[in-house]
C-alpha cells in the first residue's frame, strides 16, 4: 500500500519519488531529500505488483540482477530491478543518490520512479519501456530492422545523444554512464529511446563492475583506455556511443559474423570503408534508399570520430550532437585509426593494474578468451 513519509528513516525503509519534487540543491544532501520523499513503494507492494516476483513476470536478467514487468496499484505499468550485488552505500547513502538519479530527468532517459530498501533487498522501481531495446530491434531480423527507417534511426541517434549530453555536460557533478550499449537503450510506446541503467554503476563499488559477460558483443562497446587501465572518463561514453551509433546505421552488432570473412569487427570495418571511400556499403540494405547518403556518411563519420583511440579526439557528445546535425563539419575534421580492444594482451596489462577485481571482471576477462 503507498503511503506518505516525511521522516523518512522513522517510518520505512521504502520510498519513491518524483523529480519535480527534488531540487537540483537537494541532491547530495541525502537526509534533506527524504523530507520530500512522498509515495513510498513497500516491499510487499512490488511483491503483488510483480505477482511474487513470478517467473512469468521476469523480463530479463542483467550484470545488476533479475527485471520483473509489474503493475501498481494506480494501475501504471513499471519495470522492477531487483539487484543482485552488494551496494557500496548504506541505506541512507543509496537513498540519496537514487534521489539524485530520479532528479536527472531527461526524455531521452527512463524514468527511475523510486525503490524500495527492505533487508537485504535493494530494487529500483522504472517506467516500462514497451518496444524493447535497441538490441532486438535495429540490431535484431531483417523484419524488426526494417520497421526503422532512416529518419528514425536518425531520431534515435539524436535522441541517445542527447541524453549522453545532458548526463555529461548539464548535470553537476557530470555522470559517466559506463555501460552504453544496444541493450542499454530501450524504446517507449512512441519508439523514442531511453537510456537505461543512467547512475546505476555508481551506487556499486569500483571493483564491481556492471558490464555483463553473457553478451560477448559487449567487448565491443568498451574504450581501450578503459579496458586497459579502468580509467573512466565521459571519453568512455563517447566511445561506446560511437560504436552504438556505427550499429544503428549498419543495422550490424559490434562484433559481427560474415560468411565470407568470419568474425570481424564493426569499428575495424568501418576505418578500412572509410579510407577505401566506402563508407555506404554498410549501410543497413533494409533502408535501400539514396536520398539520405550524404547524412548517413556524416553520421558514420561522427562514429568513427567518436572511437578514435585517443581520448581526446572524440568530441564532446555536444560537439557530437552538432557534427550530426551538420552545423560542424565533419569533412573538415580529421580522422584517424579507431581504438580496438581485439585482443587479451591489453587486457592482461589492464587487469594486473587492478589487482583487486571483484568475480564478475575475471568472468568478462575469460570471456575476452574466447573471441
Ligand atoms: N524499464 C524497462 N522496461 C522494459 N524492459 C526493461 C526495462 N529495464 C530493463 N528491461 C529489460 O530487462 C532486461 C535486463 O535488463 P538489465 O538488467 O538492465 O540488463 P542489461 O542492461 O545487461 O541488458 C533487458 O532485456 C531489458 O530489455
Ligand atoms: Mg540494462
Amino acid at each position: 500500500m503507498k503511503m506518505k513519509i516525511f521522516s523518512f528513516f522513522s517510518f520505512s525503509k521504502c520510498f519513491s519519488f518524483s523529480s519535480s519534487e527534488v531540487t537540483a540543491e537537494d541532491a547530495g544532501r541525502g537526509e534533506q531529500i527524504l523530507k520530500n520523499i512522498i509515495d513510498a513503494f513497500s516491499y510487499h507492494e512490488l511483491k503483488i505488483a510483480t505477482n511474487g516476483f513470478c517467473s512469468s513476470n521476469k523480463i530479463g536478467e542483467g550484470g545488476f540482477g533479475s527485471v520483473y514487468k509489474g503493475k501498481l496499484q494506480d494501475g501504471s505499468v513499471v519495470a522492477v530491478k531487483v539487484l543482485s550485488v552488494e551496494s557500496k552505500q548504506g541505506d541512507r547513502e543509496f537513498m540519496s543518490e537514487i534521489a539524485s538519479m530520479a532528479n536527472s530527468s531527461h526524455e531521452n532517459l527512463v524514468r527511475l520512479r523510486g525503490g524500495c530498501v527492505d533487508g537485504p533487498f535493494r530494487i529500483l522501481v522504472y517506467d516500462y519501456m514497451e518496444n524493447n531495446s535497441l538490441f532486438q530491434t535495429v540490431l535484431g531480423e531483417e523484419k524488426s530492422r526494417a520497421k526503422f527507417n532512416w529518419i528514425r534511426r536518425r531520431e534515435v541517434a539524436l535522441g541517445i545523444a542527447r541524453a549522453l549530453a545532458h548526463i555529461h555536460e548539464e548535470i553537476k557533478p557530470h555522470i559517466v554512464h559506463r555501460d552504453i550499449k544496444a541493450s542499454n537503450i530501450l524504446l517507449d510506446h512512441n519508439f523514442n529511446p531511453k537510456i537505461s541503467d543512467f547512475g546505476l554503476s555508481k551506487l556499486f563499488p569500483d571493483n564491481v563492475t556492471h558490464i555483463t559477460t553473457c553478451v560477448a558483443g559487449t567487448l565491443g562497446y568498451l574504450a581501450p583506455e578503459y579496458a586497459v587501465t579502468g580509467h573512466l572518463t565521459r571519453k568512455a561514453d563517447v566511445y561506446s556511443f560511437g560504436v552504438l551509433l556505427l550499429e544503428i546505421i549498419c543495422g550490424r552488432t559490434s562484433i559481427d559474423f560474415d560468411i565470407k570473412i568470419g568474425e570481424y569487427y564493426l569499428v575495424e570495418k568501418a576505418w578500412q570503408m572509410y579510407n577505401s571511400n566506402e563508407l555506404l556499403h554498410l549501410v543497413d540494405p533494409v533502408l535501400n534508399g539514396v536520398l539520405f547518403e550524404k547524412e548517413a556518411t556524416r553520421l558514420l563519420k561522427v562514429g568513427l570520430l567518436c572511437v578514435q583511440e585517443k581520448p581526446n579526439i572524440r568530441p564532446r557528445m555536444s560537439t557530437a550532437i552538432e557534427m550530426m546535425k551538420g552545423e560542424i563539419n565533419i569533412d573538415d575534421v580529421q580522422i584517424s585509426r579507431p581504438g580496438l580492444i581485439t585482443d587479451i594482451m591489453h587486457l592482461k596489462v589492464g587487469q594486473k593494474r587492478r589487482s583487486s577485481r571483484s568475480m564478475m571482471t575475471r568472468k568478462r576477462s575469460s570471456q575476452l578468451y574466447a573471441l
